[in-house]
């Protein structure tokens, strides 16, 4: 399939990560393809988790320096966000880090493709990027269509590698992606939240499978799938995301550099705590009932077990519960929450809105 869908192209940089892809025989053939077809090309490597400002300032150096025309990433999340930066960094003079301050807009990009080697953000299939800059300890996002990959391949077979930390923590980030989606506003949209159990349900049937067994074929396919399809959009037509979560773990791990998916397992089921009230406690027992089959009489305690059960199943697949897990103390909890609210422009989360007092609240349930 690369081939194919590389042939016209004449000058490609070749992004990737911090060797894995070396490690297992991906990067050799996918070199080969390359030579075979007489592309030249370019690399950029060492590409890290939490992917840096800078790894995005070097690679557009390169894609100048050898009037790239397309980009290839192959490997997880953070390598295909520094690739999509790359990709409108490229047309820009000024600084790349202006996209993410909201001081510069997308309007053109290079095109890409990828390689998927980790279920998890779905960014091989959506517009968004995260970056890190490392010396404001701040971690953004950008989004744009122009950013979606032109191809994606994914062959599950190149997910089997995967240590259980990085398939557990995959699992988590797509789960969570599911449930930012799912907790809306928006009260109908019955198609959009029978997709996001059904998604959630298959986290939970082969997110312990793949651990288990590395190599089973279809938990990986099923995983891979489903990272894919819980943020390319299809989850949130005619809804309006929560996004809360996600935006308090990007304040942690700007600071931490912790794993996302860590971050979010740790986060998640202390959110459901605290936004359960009267108003909310419909829809959290309507997630008890579908994914858990919990439907006892009383609302708010199906409500309580479901949200049990979601740390239960975290747990039960080795990610942590709380900071002190991973190392992480309460020194930084309140530059966080003050943060947090300020990249957000004064408004976290659509479902629940949540304040300054509330996202510290959270943060100190998740110590
Ligand atoms: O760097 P290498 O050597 O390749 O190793 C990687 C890396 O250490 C390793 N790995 C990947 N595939 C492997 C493998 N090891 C063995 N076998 C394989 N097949 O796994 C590590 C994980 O890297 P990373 O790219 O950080 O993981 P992930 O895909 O979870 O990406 C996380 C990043 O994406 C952002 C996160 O905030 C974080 O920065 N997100 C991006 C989103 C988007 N673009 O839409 C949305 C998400 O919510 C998320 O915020
Ligand atoms: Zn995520």
């Amino acid at each position: 399939n690369l081939e194919k869908e590389i042939k016209e192209y004449k000058s490609i940089l070749l992004a990737y990560g911090e060797g894995s892809i070396k490690k297992y025989g991906l990067y050799q053939k996918v070199v080969d393809v390359l030579k075979t077809n007489k592309i030249n090309f370019c690399e950029l490597s060492g590409i890290k988790p939490n992917p840096r400002l800078t790894s995005v300032k070097h690679g557009i150096d390169l894609c100048r320096k050898n009037k790239v025309d397309f980009i290839l990433a192959v490997g997880a999340g953070s390598t295909i966000d520094c690739a999509k930066a790359v990709a409108f960094g490229y047309y820009y003079e000024g600084d790349v880090w202006d996209f993410f301050k909201g001081k510069a807009q997308i309007k053109n990009a290079l095109p890409l493709g990828t390689i998927l080697t980790l279920p998890a953000t779905g960014s091989e299939m959506n517009g968004g990027t995260v970056i890190s800059n490392e010396e404001l300890q701040e971690k953004l996002s950008v989004a744009g269509d122009l950013l979606r990959p032109l191809f994606s391949i994914l062959d599950p077979v190149y997910t089997m590698t995967l240590p259980k930390e990085q398939t557990a923590a995959g699992v988590a980030d797509i789960m969570a992606h599911v449930f930012e989606q799912y907790y809306s506003p928006v009260e109908d949209a019955y198609l959009q939240n029978r997709l996001s159990e059904a998604i959630l349900k298959t986290c939970i049937e082969f997110g312990p499978i793949a651990i288990k067994e590395p190599e089973n074929y279809e938990a990986r396919a099923n995983l891979m799938w489903a990272g894919s399809l819980a943020l390319n959009g299809l989850l949130s037509y005619g809804k309006i995301g929560d996004w809360a979560v996600h935006n308090i773990e990007h304040e942690i791990s700007a600071i931490y550099d912790l794993t996302h998916g860590t971050g979010l397992a740790i986060i998640y089921p202390n959110w459901m705590n605290f936004v359960l009230n009267d108003k909310t406690v419909d829809k959290f027992a309507e997630y008890a009932k579908n994914v858990f089959g919990i439907n006892g009489s009383d609302k708010f305690q199906n409500a309580k077990e479901g949200i049990n059960k979601t740390r239960e199943f975290f747990d039960s697949i080795g990610l942590p519960s709380t900071l002190s897990q991973v190392k992480i103390g309460s020194e930084n909890l309140n530059t966080m929450a003050e943060k947090a609210i300020i990249n957000n422009e004064g408004e976290m989360g659509r479902y629940v809105k949540l304040g300054e007092k509330d996202v510290l609240a959270i943060l100190k349930m998740c110590v």
